[in-house]
């Protein structure tokens, strides 16, 4: 460095800074450095964001006046350098392991069981748990303390070199800070692994610049981390708001039996003050370096327990993750998944789950690894649903086709995992009491297996009511017919006792009508209402006996011709074109689900069939159907009895006559279904994902004909993943994972 100083240089600096000398140069630096290490590591600026900018403007224009002053790890230095013509290959010091995953507390109980360490230490704590990113991992080499080389993970062993664009992330010290404890307490050479993310809103705002400019949206946080590192022009890199969050430290030391070089010649070539890291001559002496290097014995190192290296590398000046946390036993341990993993869907970056390591790296050291993954580390990963604050506007009442009456708690629309919900189930009146809700609370929501909304409970433990709240008492007669509420003994359940309730005519027929019954395309909720109110239905049996101008002509506002014509000739569809068992599950026989409707078909035969038994031979028809049903597997004496109660009902054989006086004519069972064995695809399972030119339920049934089966979710007995229009990542992913073939719909039908 050239030290000698012209001070004329300097003079009337539009920067204001005057005569400065180098030392005074090398002093605004370490200020700047640690402005910048305050302010993007710790998230805690200590100036302003116009004083800092006035600082960094100084140091640059220094250095702009100066050139060889200019210091390498200066905060200016990190706008990266001229494109580079490919990446190089970075053999990593040590392999990058990979982590098995555990999918719930069974699984880590089963790891903490397999480790077999003694009862709790009081001295060491036994575990760590951290927030696993999603994004693109480095290793960072630093030797003397300075960044000398970043590379990406690659297959663990080589991975491509990415200095350049590395050190316009600002959270990757280019030097340590040695702080108080002195410079001689940094090893010599180290490797910091981690994980380069995007933050959720610096991600947001890249992809509405890149529909701005017309480029395409990456397709998440993860993606564009990656694409961001792996630039080939790092000043690209420089522009996106990128973060490195260290996850641990490995000191490197010379392995003599690998070493061909004598210490002295290594420590000359080592020698990085003089490396420009970027320089594909430095990347030679780093990997000359580095290659003959191993990490040491953790009793060499300079912390015994892997939360003393994470708290080691905060002071080196890395960020680490503001969530990690040190568990004394398993259970404290799962209590901190537990509450971390309800925070996890409100961190600014991405996580796909959490990572358990012990924390003693003496017993890290001696569990080793397998293959790829470590014995030591897990990744629990647990799917987390998103939990959203929003105000209870109302509760209102539902009544099922069973008279089941349930709350419904009324919400003011929310963004929830990507929709936006108004209402959640409340499921009876208990549950309102045990929550205790009043209309115009602030109210947790979370999607409840990832479907339907459900209420956690009240904000902040009512702490935010104002006394405008009021409280809420179940109806004492139904909403819909004024007729009595009865709640039976013990039954969490209350219920509307007449059978004639509009409520309950209406949520009868439009089960009927729905997605997995009979499916008549265009008859939503509304309609039926209007239909049973102005009395043109009272049954689903009715709406085949409807005709055009009845609906041109309902009650109030008419449907409109278009509307009316397209109604009609959607029930006329499902007058030819339902299956038997879709018929039956219609019929919404207590217990008798789409799967039971499957197997109750082939022993029914057919609509017509039916109607016929039950006008002839109604108990010698329902004994023998029973006895079916009994030997049936699937069908159990619960279902049994409901079908026998529901179709000895002579109101049953009223509505199953109207159906078919009105052309309703199921398509029967096959008598005895195909064998598994038999056909094309026998011992074939598939997955499907996306949309295909025909239903799922279509898809599953030319399957099923040609002895195949369909299941919901990839596993290694999957035998094909077949995709159709927008897939599903999951699954995708599934396929990749056990090595699945993915075919699209064209080859599974030229496999049928
Ligand atoms: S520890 C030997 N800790 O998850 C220890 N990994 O398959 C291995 N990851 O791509 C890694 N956050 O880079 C660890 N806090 C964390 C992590 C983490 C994200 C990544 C890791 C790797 C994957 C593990």
């Amino acid at each position: 460095m050239n030290e000698t100083h012209d001070p004329s240089v300097l003079h009337g600096d539009e920067s204001g800074v005057g005569t400065i000398t180098p030392a005074e140069y090398r002093e605004l630096v370490a200020r700047l450095s640690k402005l910048a290490r305050a302010y993007y590591v710790l998230d805690a600026p200590l100036v302003s964001d116009e004083a800092y900018d006035r600082l960094y403007r100084t140091v640059e224009s220094v250095e702009t006046r100066n050139p060889s002053w200019t210091l390498p790890d200066s905060p200016t230095r990190r706008i990266g350098g001229p494109p580079l013509a490919g990446f190089r290959k970075a053999r990593h010091p040590a392999p990058l392991l990979s982590l098995a995953n555990v999918f719930d507390n069974d699984g880590l109980v089963a790891f903490d069981r397999r480790i077999g360490l003694a009862g709790p230490s009081p001295a060491i704590a036994r575990y760590t748990v951290e927030p696993k990113l999603d994004g693109l991992t480095l290793a960072l080499l630093y030797a003397d303390g300075r960044l000398v080389r970043a590379a990406t993970r690659g297959d663990g062993e080589i991975g491509e070199e990415v200095t350049a664009q590395a050190t316009t992330i600002r959270t990757i010290p280019l030097a340590l800070s040695t702080g108080t404890t002195g410079a001689s307490d940094v090893p010599r050479f180290l490797m910091i692994r981690g994980e380069v993310t995007l933050p959720l809103d610096a991600f947001a705002r890249l992809n509405e610049a890149r529909d701005a400019s017309g480029e395409a949206n990456y397709q998440n946080p993860r993606n564009a981390a990656a694409g961001s590192v792996r630039q080939l022009d790092p000043r690209v890199t420089a522009g996106r708001a990128l973060r490195f969050t260290a996850y641990t430290a490995t000191v490197l030391t010379l392995d003599a039996a690998v070493s061909a070089l004598p210490l002295e010649q290594l420590a000359f070539e080592a020698d990085v003050s003089g490396l420009v890291v970027s320089d594909p001559i430095s990347q030679d002496a780093v990997s000359r370096v580095f290659d003959r290097l191993r990490p040491s014995g953790v009793m060499s190192g300079p912390f015994s327990t892997h939360w003393e290296a994470l708290l080691t590398m905060r002071e080196w000046g890395f960020r680490t993750n503001p969530h990690n946390r040190e568990c004394v036993d398993l259970d404290e341990t799962v209590a901190v998944l537990a509450g971390l993993q309800d925070l996890r869907a409100t961190w600014d970056e991405e996580t796909d789950g959490l990572v358990v390591k012990v924390n003693d790296l003496a017993t890290q050291e001696s569990l080793g690894s397998v293959a790829k993954d470590p014995r030591w580390a897990v990744a629990y990963k647990v799917a987390v649903s998103e939990v959203v604050v929003t105000r209870l506007l109302e509760i209102a009442v539902q009544i099922g086709r069973t008279g089941a009456v349930t709350p419904l708690a009324v919400l003011e629309p929310v963004r929830l995992g990507g929709v936006t919900v108004s209402s959640a189930t409340l499921h009876n009146d208990d549950q309102v009491r045990a929550l205790d809700l009043r209309i115009g609370d602030w109210v947790r929501v979370q999607r409840a297996g990832g479907v339907i909304p459900a209420i956690l409970g009240v904000d902040g433990e009512g702490s935010r009511r104002d006394g405008q709240e009021t409280e809420w008492a179940f109806p004492a007669a139904c909403p819909a017919c004024d007729g009595p509420i009865v709640r039976d003994g013990d039954e969490a359940v209350a219920r509307c006792t007449n059978s004639s309730c509009p409520a309950q005519r209406s949520a009868r027929v439009r089960h009927f009508a729905g997605r997995s019954a009979v499916d008549i395309a265009g008859l939503g909720g509304n309609w039926i209402d209007r239909l049973i109110s102005s009395g043109l239905i009272a049954n689903a049996a009715d709406l085949y006996h409807l005709a055009l101008p009845d609906l041109l002509a309902i009650d109030g506002q008419g449907m409109g011709e278009v509307l009316a014509r397209k109604l009609c000739n959607a029930i006329d569809r499902t007058r030819q074109q339902t299956s038997l068992a879709r018929f039956l599950f219609g019929l919404g026989i207590r217990h008798v689900g789409s799967e039971t409707a499957e197997l109750l078909a082939p022993l029914v035969g057919s609509l017509d069939s039916l109607c016929h038994r039950l006008r002839t031979d109604r108990y010698e028809f329902l004994g023998s159907l029973g006895a079916q049903m009994l030997e049936t597997k699937g069908v159990g004496p619960v279902v049994a009895q409901s079908v026998n109660d529901a179709l000895s009902n002579p109101s049953m054989l009223e509505l199953v006559e109207r159906f078919s006086a009105g052309g309703m004519s199921p398509v029967p069972a096959a008598q005895s279904p195909k064998p598994a064995e038999e056909g094309p695809l026998a011992g074939k399972t598939f997955v499907l994902t996306g949309t295909m030119a025909e239903t799922r339920d279509a898809i599953a049934a030319l399957v099923g004909a040609s002895g195949g089966k369909v299941a919901e979710a990839v596993s290694g007995a999957t035998s094909f993943v077949v995709a159709g229009d927008k897939p599903g990542g999951s699954k995708i992913k599934g396929a990749a994972k056990h090595s699945v073939p993915v075919i699209d719909e064209a080859t599974l039908r030229s496999m049928l």
